[in-house]
């Protein structure tokens, strides 16, 4: 039932984060993706230091295209494309030139916190922030972290303010945690799961094979959802359309 996916976080560049460690491994993250059913993959390596964004991106510009020549010459189809996971901290205020470094270069920003240290406040200011610019923000792995798993339904609240969400293939598994599980789960079968990544680090546990996850989901889940947000939700980012999310039920607490 899972044709054509679309991965829209993944670590498979190398050497550019703590993702592939090597040209090899690349290649591989990027040949099981596609074993497995994916059709584009987007290569979000952690921009995480201002500082660092502009050599970052010129780095990521060559391995790219690096990667992109040795998959054509290995008859791959699959379709890798640009992007960053960008860390939000305070710093993230000096900045006024996002553009180069969203989804696709898209109105989508795919973005993460400190997990130590993040508060729904800072979340809710951050994302202020981003869509004062007209972007539209993607919270990566929401399940992952305390204060949504505190307070799940904090991400009705999100959504309101037009943030959208993207579930780790592996949480509803259990990979992260009970609690990541239960968040992803819920999110999921309440319409709150915009998009699915991999969020693949390398060929061990965090791969690039989302199916396999999908196969060990527990039952229940709404699996029209999941293939929408595995399948078509991510069309609107790479057309860098308007795309209107549905919710569809109140998210309960643990
Ligand atoms: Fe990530």
């Amino acid at each position: 039932m899972f044709g054509n996916i679309t991965d829209i976080h993944s670590h498979t560049l190398w050497d550019i984060d703590d993702g592939a460690e090597d040209f090899n491994e690349s290649v591989e993250m990027c040949m099981r993706a596609e074993d497995a059913g994916t059709k584009t993959l987007f290569l979000t390596p952690h921009l995480m230091y201002w500082e660092q964004a502009e050599d970052l991106y010129d780095e990521r510009e060559e391995k790219t295209d690096a990667l992109c020549e040795c998959l054509e010459d290995n008859d791959s189809n699959i379709t890798l494309v640009k992007g960053f996971e960008i860390l939000c901290d305070d710093e993230i205020f000096d900045i006024r030139f996002f553009k180069p470094y969203t989804l696709n270069n898209s109105r989508y920003i795919l973005i993460e916190f400190n997990f130590f240290k993040t508060t729904l406040a800072d979340v809710v200011s951050w994302c202020d922030y981003l869509s004062s610019f007209g972007l539209v923000p993607i919270i990566a792995h929401p399940e992952r972290y305390g204060f949504v798993m505190d307070n799940p339904s904090c991400v009705e609240q999100l959504s309101e303010k037009g943030v959208l969400f993207q579930i780790n293939a592996g949480s509803p598994t259990g990979m992260f945690g009970e609690g990541e599980a239960y968040v992803a789960c819920e999110m999921l079968n309440c319409g709150y799961v915009d998009f699915i990544g991999s969020d693949a680090h390398d060929l061990r546990v965090r791969n690039t094979d989302i199916l396999s996850c999908v196969e060990m989901y527990p039952d229940g889940l709404n699996l029209d959802l999941l293939k929408k947000a595995a399948c078509e939700n991510p069309e609107y980012i790479l057309k860098d359309g308007l795309y209107v999310p549905q919710r569809l039920d109140h998210i309960a607490e643990m």
